[in-house]
């Protein structure tokens, strides 16, 4: 089914507010892990451009990035032209306290030097005063929770970001940042095969107004549905190293992958479409943060705003995502 089954975003395209915040996002959010192209195979400079472009043009106005969106600030380095033109239409967010050693290896770091020093070079290589909101990327083990949540805090009192944000925790761990530095967002991981850590914190989100953006909604494509049943990855493609994407798990996400083709077809619609439709009807998800390396991908993921699913729908896609069985 192509991406012209729902027609783009009509103007004015839709916005949710964060939190108590004055920033109002689209649904449906743009994550630049792909562009950076440590993960995403056959990325070019050119295509990125092509689909941070195309996301703005078709309704996105949010653009996640981080610290460690590349070894070397990739990710910020592709955003900065399209921020020298367009900074006042985007709301930019970013995280600190992760980065790639010179092993290539992926370091957690919440110390309050590292995150300040970290938010520095971010406005550097993003050559802007201040970013939107400015996440800790994940707890770090070593550092007490409460002393990273207040480096963030002074990231924002310094004015490198308007709102603070975290991103990785439990319930516990967000209570003990929020009482340090209050936040508008946390970020979890969400989609119909994972929905352990929203269920989690939704209810603590909820009575003090802190929004949801969620990430891996398509499971790293997987839940767009294209990947077939008999895909054969790529070697050096490294989703086979998720559970999810192995054995008797991808089989049944297979099974359930199968039912939202036919509804997908019933619908008009694409299964990646359905898939974030539905995810934003989630109770607590504000935000469905979807990555894209091609602009074709971005402007079908972005038509998931136009995409009405019935009560009756949402019901049975949550009895299949039930039948699936829990998270992987
Ligand atoms: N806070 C955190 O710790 C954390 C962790 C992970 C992600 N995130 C954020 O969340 C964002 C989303 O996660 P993600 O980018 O890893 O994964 P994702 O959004 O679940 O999947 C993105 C991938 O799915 C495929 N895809 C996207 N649209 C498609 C379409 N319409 N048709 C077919 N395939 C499509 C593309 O991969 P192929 O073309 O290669 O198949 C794309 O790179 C990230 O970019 C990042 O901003 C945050």
């Amino acid at each position: 089914m192509s991406s012209s089954a729902n027609p783009l975003p009509s103007s004015p395209a839709p916005r949710v507010r964060l939190g108590n915040s004055d920033l109002a996002v689209s649904p449906v959010g743009f994550g630049c892990w792909p562009i950076a192209g440590v993960s995403s195979l056959h990325v070019s400079d050119q295509h990125s451009q092509a689909t941070l472009h195309a996301a703005l043009d078709a309704g996105i106005n949010f653009f996640d990035t981080a610290y460690s969106y590349g070894y070397d600030g990739e990710a910020d380095r592709l955003l900065r032209p399209m921020l020298r033109d367009h900074r006042t239409d985007m709301v930019l967010s970013s995280k600190v306290g992760q980065y790639f050693d010179e092993r290539r290896q992926r370091i957690v770091d919440g110390s309050p030097a590292t995150l300040q020093s970290h938010a520095q070079q971010i406005l550097q290589r993003l050559d802007v005063d201040e970013v939107d909101i400015m996440y800790l990327h994940c707890p770090d083990a070593r550092v007490p929770v409460a002393e990273s949540a207040g480096a963030i805090r002074e990231i924002v009192d310094r004015g490198w970001s308007r709102y603070a944000g975290v991103s990785n925790v439990n319930a516990e761990q967000l209570e003990i940042f929020q009482r340090e530095c209050p936040v508008v967002v946390a970020q979890p991981p969400f989609n119909m095969l994972q929905q352990q850590a929203v269920v989690e914190l939704r209810d603590f989100c909820a009575c003090h107004t802190i929004s949801l953006v969620c990430y891996w909604v398509l499971m790293k494509g997987l839940l767009a549905g294209r990947l077939m049943r008999d895909h054969r990855f790529d070697p050096s493609d490294k989703r086979v190293t998720y559970p999810i994407f192995q054995g008797e798990a991808w089989e049944r996400a297979q099974d359930l992958l199968d039912e939202l083709r036919s509804m997908a077809a019933f619908k008009q619609c694409t299964v990646a479409q359905l898939v974030i439709a539905w995810t934003l009807r989630q109770p607590g998800v504000t935000v469905a943060l979807c990555g894209a390396k091609r602009a074709e991908q971005i402007i079908e993921t972005a038509g998931a705003m136009n995409v009405k699913l019935e009560s009756a729908e949402a019901r049975r896609i949550d009895r299949w995502a039930e039948q699936f069985g829990g998270d992987v």
